[in-house]
């Protein structure tokens, strides 16, 4: 399986803190099922440059792989990516293909944690139409109940975006309903752990993948894992 949505690259962002970390994080996803984890440390436009942020994510990869390969023991491939917080001029910026995950055209956008507007809607179409870049979208769990009054996340799928779900979602008791139904309905293809560390925000889609299982069966893990294999080229 792919966690495709991960803060699993050191020092480099709210996420792991550590090489050894960073090891333990992979080892445990590991041992959840997961193969290939995509990883995804946070590009905010006001922060940070497109150049700035592809070397600090190279030297924070390097060292990890450094480990890696010392480690002994099978862990998962690390495929590179960014979660792009969303911006108005975003198919402005040079170089936004960088930001892709590697030799994909998809791009991890993170949306404002507010409704969503018309204008946001049509940046994302640009994105798409002007850029040729396939969004998906991150943790579309947190944004639901800001949208219950718009139909923009239909609009977006629309687009042809990717809807993203992070495991909490699916684990959490009171919110499993929603998780499962938006899975079966296919408004979600994508699952990420979001993990940034090994307690407070852990690696968690060995629950997700149990219930999922359960309530839906093998075949609808087995398209999740294709439609991430298909995006991914692997
Ligand atoms: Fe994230």
């Amino acid at each position: 399986m792919i966690d495709f949505h991960s803060h699993i690259l050191p020092k480099l962002d709210d996420g792991s803190k550590s090489t050894d970390m960073s090891l333990e994080m992979l080892s445990k996803s590991f041992d959840y099922g997961i193969d290939v984890m995509v990883a995804t440390p946070h590009f905010y436009i006001k922060h940070n440059t497109v150049d700035n942020f592809i070397s600090q994510r190279s030297a924070s990869y390097n060292a990890l792989m450094g480990k890696v390969k010392a480690y002994g023991a099978d862990l998962p491939d690390i495929v590179l990516g960014a979660e792009v917080y969303y911006f108005d001029s975003l198919c402005a910026l040079p170089d936004i293909e960088k930001l892709c995950i590697t030799d994909t055209k998809y791009l991890l956008l993170e949306m404002p944690f507010a409704p969503w507007t018309s204008k946001m809607v049509g940046t994302v179409e640009k994105l798409v139409y002007d850029c040729g870049i396939t969004p998906v979208m991150a943790h579309i769990d947190r944004y639901l109940e800001f949208q219950k009054h718009n139909s923009y996340i239909d609009d977006i799928m629309g687009l042809g975006a990717v809807i993203q779900m992070n495991g909490e979602y699916i684990n959490g008791f009171f919110t499993r309903g929603s998780a499962l139904k938006l899975i079966k309905n296919g408004t979600v293809s994508l699952l990420g752990s979001d993990c940034h560390n090994l307690d407070t925000r852990a690696p968690n889609l060995d629950k997700s993948f149990r219930i999922i299982r359960d309530k839906c069966g093998q075949k609808t893990l087995d398209k999740i894992d294709a439609c991430g294999r298909e995006i991914l080229g692997i």
